[in-house]
């Protein structure tokens, strides 16, 4: 009898449960036509913003990349490339430069990646931490910065050589040229108490001749405008760069009047309300969360990247833990912890989701979640419409820029890059299938297929800063 009433007792909360989940379910969920209205949005914000004088806006910003590397660049570079969780070293020589005085016999081992014409790029590269604590300022921050730089150029006898120095940075900044950048804002939980406004290559260049280095910062580019070229040097017909990992931004190729990389940064999209019918409460708690980076902005990047979907999957859990409706209403430290999910979570448990639910309860188990077949679906289904639903906002973003570029070929390549792109199993194959079918709709407005393509870089910024540099930097000296 008790065993009865204990059950019926779980079937009238799982049903209770479903209700609930169903009513969000049906604002997470967007159709094609809400897809197809966000990327008429998207449109619409590309075409203002690149009108606009730079000065006032804050997307769609120009990279003063000009020329697009054809692979037959030649050159040696220091590339710095700075995302925010960590900071990475690396010397690139493209084609077969004199390599002069650099010694790699001391490293384990390089990478030498092929290009189309089969000529080598040879790459080495060393991480270095980036603690929090450490990066009160900004002169304190770029301090660091030269100072693994140093130790870099000490390991590979490097220090003599006077090599130019990239910058790829994953913050906003607002071009003069290629080498001189203010910021705009930092972001990705980096927060010196100073920066905005001031001038990036001239910080890193005072903090590079300070630790003694020889080495000029010859130019600055955003992570995703690297990833471009690096998709570029690759595959001719790449157009657009894209990163999904603690953030999210795109950049692209204009053609029509003459070449411009353009830094979108598309991960705030939103901060102007354009998304604003489709949030659910879950998601205004943690778009304006103070204890999240940006509070009440970078909107779209919030719905999108590792860094925040973790965080929305856990106050939904929390949610319907605490009104009793998933897991006997019992929590756990992971879920009730801010940050509690880590960003390897949801690819994790939708990984075991294909494997079956007593995979998925193991994966549960690891944030302290002990439940019944029941809520391990739960969890799986709140993990694959997050997930989805940040497919279908990449997609839109995409088919936007691609449909308002205008491209005379019709055959686009995206080179995608990022940590969370690259581990969850599903967001890959989502974006790309949604990307094509907004793309379809678009074909009888201009009579032909726009047939898209993606390839995921395997080789980094690096490549693409050294190929960028190669080709515009000596254009302009
Ligand atoms: C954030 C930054 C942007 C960067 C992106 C990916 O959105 O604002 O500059 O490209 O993250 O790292």
């Amino acid at each position: 009898k008790f065993l009865k009433m204990a059950l019926r007792h779980r079937t009238d909360s799982i049903a209770k449960y479903e209700e609930a989940l169903s009513e969000v379910m049906d604002k997470i969920a967007l159709s094609y036509e809400d897809l197809n209205a966000i990327k008429e949005k998207v449109k619409g914000d590309v075409k203002a913003k690149l009108e606009k004088d730079q000065s006032g806006v804050g997307r769609m910003l120009n990279s003063y990349v000009a020329k697009i590397p054809n692979g037959s660049e030649k050159g040696e570079y220091i590339v710095l490339d700075f995302g925010g969780r960590f900071f990475r070293v690396v010397y690139v020589r493209l084609n077969q430069a004199n390599s002069a005085d650099a010694d790699f016999s001391v490293a384990p081992k390089g990478s030498g990646t092929k290009l189309g014409n089969d000529e080598a790029v040879f790459m080495e590269s060393k991480i270095y931490p980036l603690r929090k604590n450490q990066t009160k300022g900004s002169e304190e921050l770029f301090k660091l910065i030269a100072k693994s730089c140093a130790d870099f150029c000490s390991r590979f006898r490097l220090e003599e050589n006077p090599i130019d120095i990239v910058l790829v940075n994953s913050f906003p900044c607002r071009h003069e040229s290629i080498n001189k950048a203010t910021l705009i804002r930092w972001n990705k939980g980096l927060h010196p108490s100073d920066g905005i406004g001031l001038d990036v290559s001239e910080l890193l260049q005072n903090a590079i001749s300070d630790a003694g280095l020889p080495h000029k910062v010859v130019a600055i580019v955003n992570d995703t405008v690297a990833c471009l070229f690096t998709g570029v040097s690759e595959e001719v017909n790449t157009k657009l760069g894209l990163i999904i990992g603690t953030g999210f931004n795109l950049s692209f190729l204009r053609t029509e009047e003459q070449t411009q990389a353009v830094n979108a940064e598309m991960g705030s999209f939103g901060d102007d309300g354009e998304l604003d019918e489709y949030l659910t409460s879950f998601d205004k708690d943690i778009v304006n969360a103070g204890y999240m980076p940006n509070p009440g902005k970078q909107v779209i990047e919030k719905l999108v990247s590792g860094t925040y979907l973790p965080e929305i999957f856990r106050i939904m859990v929390k949610h319907f833990v605490d009104e009793g409706l998933m897991f006997n209403g019992v929590s756990s430290d992971q879920i009730d912890r801010v940050g509690g999910i880590p960003g390897s979570f949801l690819p994790q448990i939708i990984r075991a989701g294909t494997q079956g639910l007593n995979h998925v309860q193991d994966v549960l188990i690891n944030i302290d979640l002990c439940g019944m077949y029941a809520d391990a679906e739960a969890c799986l289904s709140i993990a694959k419409m997050l997930t989805h639903r940040a497919a279908g906002l990449v997609a839109a973003c995409l088919a936007g820029i691609i449909e308002v570029s205008n491209y005379s070929k019709h055959s686009i390549n995206i080179c995608v890059d990022g940590s969370f792109y690259k581990s969850h199993p599903l967001l890959a194959s989502s974006i790309q299938e949604m990307t094509q079918e907004l793309l379809d709709g678009h074909e009888h407005h201009i009579g032909h297929k726009i047939q898209v393509t993606f390839r995921t870089s395997y080789d980094g910024s690096a490549k693409g800063a050294a190929f960028l540099a190669a080709a515009n930097v000596a254009a302009n000296q």
